[in-house]
């Protein structure tokens, strides 16, 4: 879920449209439903199930209360507790709309707070968790707490994990809480934000306070104030931001993530920028260096990053290294032997997937050390950590993870030669090497012509070897998540193993075969096995005769050595998914029932 909040001084910006702007740039984090509460003396509350666009078309007809000088907040949701739903949409209020809250994570001890409310006879109209915060609120309003000593009284009641702003009739104030989801405050001339993340205010502001958890916050249009559980004022530092609006836009592109399909190139540049040595072979990372790790290396990460992972762990095994990639949901540091000397690193795009977080925070908690490699500069996974590593990807919007996992590969390249000190000079050109041999994929049509043929296709297949399993999978993650069509990744060699059974010729199989090495060899055994099947077979190769002889279509990669060849090759898949949900007429940049970061476990 996405949260926004804004108190204006009167110089600047109505509230209503920093709220629904800054709600179109959150909607990333989910968009089952979208709603606002504005004060302005009176409190006024919209809230619709679906698209952003669901409230605007409501908005136009319903004259709310706003103006430079009002006060609101607003949500963009990710349903957790209920269906989506107008009922079920934030902001919360209580029963005489005194008080209206919005929340991003899951109250744990919801239902024993709702039984001891519905007891006081308090009615609920939603399923939510967050529907008990305002009912709290008010009761403490009643008992005769102030607004903020009501606030404080019933956001300490909570277990879980929240961020939560409220605001109140007759009250130019928004209080604020953090407890594991993100919330970030901008310092602008025209008064003070509040956001789950920085894209939500970054055309008014990049002055930025990020709260810790156990922190409250108060923003009037004069001041904003930080304070701890206890209320005792926490001293905090105003950061700058270094990106911008346009940065965050899609600049002229149907979509973000063909945008940021087309970014890779320049992401990747960034990545390698003042890391890498030419003359001694080394990446100079700052990061841990001469530090023996005993224990087995242990990443941790979810979806696309889990790939990254998977891609990751491969190289430092090939370099000498022991290392395992887990998937955060399925870690559980007790059952590992975990010490002083263990390193875990969490694969984390945006730095907030609840699942990683708490991968890594049992990790800590076991004595490891903590390597977070995160796209969101300030974010909860970089904050968090003893060391982090940027990708330096730049915004990612599109809820499908495209460049940044170009940007993971790359960097976990660099970190796994960092921690096995491999040096080698031809590592570092072939790095070097990446930003132009992508931009001569991304010159070709060849994936559209190939998602124009199989756009009806019953399922996808993918396969790969070695360092191109992990692309075979996250091929088939990229298509099922924008297409909703089925597709699966398989390492080449597990195929016959069951997966044979599936294919004919509604299921493309799409063979990721690079270079010239024995891995190579044993993949166009594999091609062979399905072709003799009658089953359409698309090749994504470096122009090698007997791969291209078995295929019904070519996706052509440069020359390169495995590790810059399974970057690029990834970029042909992420165009092929594109192209075909394009087709398809699909929702692209923000696929059903999913979201860009998901905050809950
Ligand atoms: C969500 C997104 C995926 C992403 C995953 C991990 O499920 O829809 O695209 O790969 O989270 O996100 P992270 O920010 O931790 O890389």
């Amino acid at each position: 879920c996405g949260i926004i909040g804004y108190v204006g001084n009167g110089d600047g910006s109505d509230a209503l449209d920093v709220l629904l702007s800054g709600l179109s740039g959150l909607e990333y984090r989910g968009y089952d439903s979208a709603g606002i509460a504005l004060s302005n003396g009176e409190l006024d509350v919209h809230k619709r199930e679906g698209e952003l666009s669901a409230l605007e078309s409501v908005l136009e007809s319903a004259d709310p209360v706003s103006g430079a000088d009002a006060v609101g907040i607003g949500h963009t949701r990710w349903s957790t507790h209920g269906p989506p739903s107008d009922a079920n949409a934030h902001p919360h209020t209580d029963a005489d709309g005194r008080v209206a809250v919005v929340h991003n994570g899951i109250i744990e001890n919801y239902q024993s707070l709702r039984s001891s409310l519905a007891e006081d006879g308090i009615s609920f109209e939603s399923d939510t968790d967050t529907e008990v915060v305002p009912h709290l609120i008010a009761s403490y309003l009643e008992a005769g707490l102030e607004r903020e000593g009501a606030f404080r009284r019933a956001v300490r009641q909570l277990e879980g994990s929240y961020a939560i702003a409220a605001v109140f009739e007759g009250s130019d104030t928004i209080y604020a809480a953090r407890h594991e989801s993100p919330l970030v405050l901008g310092i602008g001339d025209d008064g003070h934000y509040l956001a789950s993340d920085v894209p939500a205010f970054i055309e008014h502001t990049d002055r930025v306070i990020y709260l810790e958890d156990g922190e409250f916050a108060t923003l009037t249009p004069e001041t904003v104030t930080v304070t701890d559980h206890d209320g005792t004022s926490v001293e905090t530092s105003i950061e700058t931001i270094e990106w911008d609006a346009e940065d965050a836009g899609k600049s002229g592109y149907d979509h973000y993530m063909l945008k940021e399909i087309h970014e890779q190139p320049s992401g990747i540049r960034e990545c390698l920028r003042g890391r890498l040595s030419e003359l001694t072979g080394r990446v100079t990372l700052d990061l841990l260096e001469g530090t023996d790790w005993d224990e087995p290396v242990t990443l941790v990460a979810c979806g696309t990053s889990y790939h990254a992972a998977l891609f990751g762990a491969a190289l430092l095994r090939r370099w000498g290294i022991n290392a395992q990639a887990i998937l955060a949901s399925q870690f559980h540091a007790d059952q590992l032997p975990l010490t002083s000397s263990s390193l875990v690193l969490g694969v984390t795009q945006s730095g907030e997937t609840a699942d990683t977080l708490r991968a890594l925070r049992e990790a800590q908690r076991a004595g490891a050390t903590t390597l977070a490699l995160t796209n969101v500069v300030g974010s909860s996974a970089a904050r968090e950590c003893d060391h982090v590593c940027y990708i330096r990807a730049g915004p990612e919007i599109s809820v499908a993870a495209t460049k940044s996992f170009a940007s993971q590969q790359v960097a976990l390249t660099m970190v796994a030669a960092l921690l096995s000190d491999h040096r080698s000079r031809e590592l570092i050109e072939s790095l070097r090497s990446i930003p132009d041999a992508i931009q001569q994929v991304l010159d070709t049509t060849q994936a559209r012509t190939v998602a124009e043929t199989y756009r009806d296709a019953e399922s996808y297949f993918f396969i790969g070897r070695d360092l191109h399993y992990p692309v075979a999978l996250e091929g088939a993650l990229k298509m099922k998540e924008i297409t909703y069509k089925h597709a699966e990744g398989f390492a080449a060699g597990e195929l016959k193993h069951g997966p044979l059974a599936l294919v004919g010729e509604q299921t493309p199989v799409f063979a990721l075969v690079t270079g010239e090495g024995r891995a190579a060899n044993k993949t166009i055994g594999n091609i062979k096995e399905v072709e003799a099947r009658g089953v359409p077979i698309v090749a994504i190769t470096d122009g090698r005769a007997d791969v291209e002889r078995y295929a019904d279509h070519v996706l052509s990669v440069p020359d390169l050595e495995p590790i810059a060849s399974s970057v690029v090759a990834n970029v042909q898949l992420q165009l092929v998914a594109y192209w075909v949900a394009n087709e398809l007429g699909r929702s692209i940049d923000k696929p059903r029932h999913l979201a860009k970061s998901v905050t809950v476990e």
